[in-house]
């Protein structure tokens, strides 16, 4: 019995997969202290804050939605609010979270917030403040009890960290560097959720899955771990995220192709369509390099769905330069295209670069790309015609509808069905108002 048993708790999250994915361990954390989840923040005892750096808007809504609970913290003490993530665990930033927000009662970083039920115990006895950043991860999460939220989809990590610090990110300061797991506990891990627990898709995380396995005493590579996993048994697809350029070979490639449980879809950041920008980012490829990564996958899986990250406005970007990027959708092709603005980052190589474009020309970019690639997408449609893709089944509103490895809905209007969450091949037949209908083949 401690003293939090019977307490509620709500978890706020912010940022990437990583981070939705250790927010599901935080909720494991606390239930496993007794404490029940509840969706309001305003009276739940305990309020994580878990947050992101990795662009000035996602530190402004963290610091913003912290700030609003300061009222009711002032009307009840005995509310607890912890902060974790990324945020604080940027240089220096304990401190100037400490000063900004006082009277967030816990701040701890990415390397300890696995201890978080810890610090909850000594918090209950002293009643004082803890900030506590270290500098490298003691233990792992890796064995608590997720809470998932999701039921088909399980996030598992396979590697921490990144070694690759391109100039503009923040993520290799604030998660360290590379260590993957061992294919045994991910092995045993994606076993229990497809078998166990009945998951369907798989998606193993890391922020740069390529490099997996390059840190263990026994290397295995990314594909060869692809190719361990695929042998458990069941109806389930993996998916991963994300994938470096740099690091993706033709093994990757060759394993996507003839293994039917590796999902037929790859987040594939490209960053810029520009050489000359690439190279000022550090990400150790040109676009030719890149270029040819797309053209081997889509010879050996004329069905991919690609997705790619940009960043427009990154320091020195040309019209040229941009326009480069442009074309590159148009050639791409993309089914789905995440833009940032570049956002500048205390403590990375770029916030210190000379022509920094301003946020007006940054804002004229990113609308001008995002306007592109909704008429690519448009007309990205026409392609899934008379085609037949291998799909989740799954009842939406009363009518059967497939979706595909890249998330696009096919509707199944005739399909008389009895259960769901099965893998099918699905035939195109009709595309109308953009939306898909076929039928199972
Ligand atoms: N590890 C992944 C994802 C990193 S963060 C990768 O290498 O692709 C997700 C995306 O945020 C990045 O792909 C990048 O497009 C964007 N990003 C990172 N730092 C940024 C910054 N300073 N400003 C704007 N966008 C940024
Ligand atoms: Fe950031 Fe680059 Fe690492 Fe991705 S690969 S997390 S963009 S440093
Ligand atoms: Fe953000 Fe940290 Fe992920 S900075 S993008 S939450 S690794």
């Amino acid at each position: 019995m401690n003293s939090y048993q019977g307490k509620t708790f709500n978890v706020v999250t912010y940022g990437c997969q990583m981070n939705v994915h250790e927010s599901e361990k935080i909720r494991g954390v606390l239930s496993s202290l007794g404490m029940q989840e509840i969706e309001d923040i305003e009276s739940a005892d305990v309020v994580v804050f878990n947050t992101c750096c990795i662009r000035e808007g996602a530190e402004d809504r963290a610091y913003n939605n912290v700030m609003a609970l300061r009222p009711i913290k002032e009307k009840n003490p005995s509310k607890i609010i912890i902060l974790c993530g990324c945020m604080p665990q940027q240089p220096k930033g304990k401190y100037k979270l400490k000063e900004r927000l006082p009277f967030v009662d816990i701040i701890i970083g990415t390397h300890n917030v696995n201890q978080l039920d810890q610090y909850l115990l000594k918090y209950a006895m002293t009643k004082e403040h803890i900030y506590d950043i270290i500098e490298k991860p003691i233990g792992s999460l890796d064995n608590n009890n997720c809470v998932r939220d999701d039921k088909i989809n399980a996030y598992v990590n396979i590697i921490y960290g990144c070694n690759k610090f391109c100039t503009y990110c923040i993520v290799p300061y604030v998660r360290g560097r590379e260590k993957s797991r061992t294919p045994q506990d991910i092995y045993r891990e994606v076993k229990d959720l497809v078998q166990n627990q009945g998951y369907k898709y798989i998606t193993l995380l890391g922020q740069n899955v390529n490099s997996y396995g390059k840190d263990l005493k026994e290397k295995m590579s990314f594909s060869e771990l692809l190719t361990y996993l695929c042998q458990i048994e069941g109806d389930f697809k993996i998916k991963f995220m994300t994938s470096h350029p740099m690091d993706l070979g033709d093994d990757l490639i060759k394993v996507m192709k003839q293994e039917s449980k590796v999902a037929k879809a790859l987040h594939l950041p490209v960053q810029s369509g520009s050489s000359h920008i690439l190279e000022k980012m550090n990400r150790h490829y040109d676009i030719k390099h890149y270029m040819s990564i797309i053209k081997k996958l889509k010879r050996a899986i004329p069905n991919i769905s690609l997705s790619t990250d940009i960043i427009v406005g990154f320091p020195g970007e040309s019209e040229k330069d941009f326009n480069l990027t442009l074309k590159l959708l148009k050639k791409v092709k993309y089914d789905q295209v995440f833009a940032f603005m570049y956002s500048k980052r205390t403590g990375t190589p770029a916030a210190t670069f000379d022509n920094q474009i301003d946020e007006k020309e940054k804002n004229i970019r990113l609308n001008k790309l995002l306007r592109l690639q909704k008429l690519i997408q448009k007309d990205q449609i026409k392609k899934y015609f008379n085609k037949t893709y291998d799909c989740l089944i799954r009842h939406i509103n009363g009518i059967a509808v497939g979706i595909t490895d890249g998330g696009k809905d096919i509707y199944i209007p005739n399909y008389k069905y009895v259960n769901q969450n099965y893998f099918a091949k699905v035939k195109v037949e009709d595309i109308r108002n953009h939306k898909l209908s076929g039928v199972i083949k």
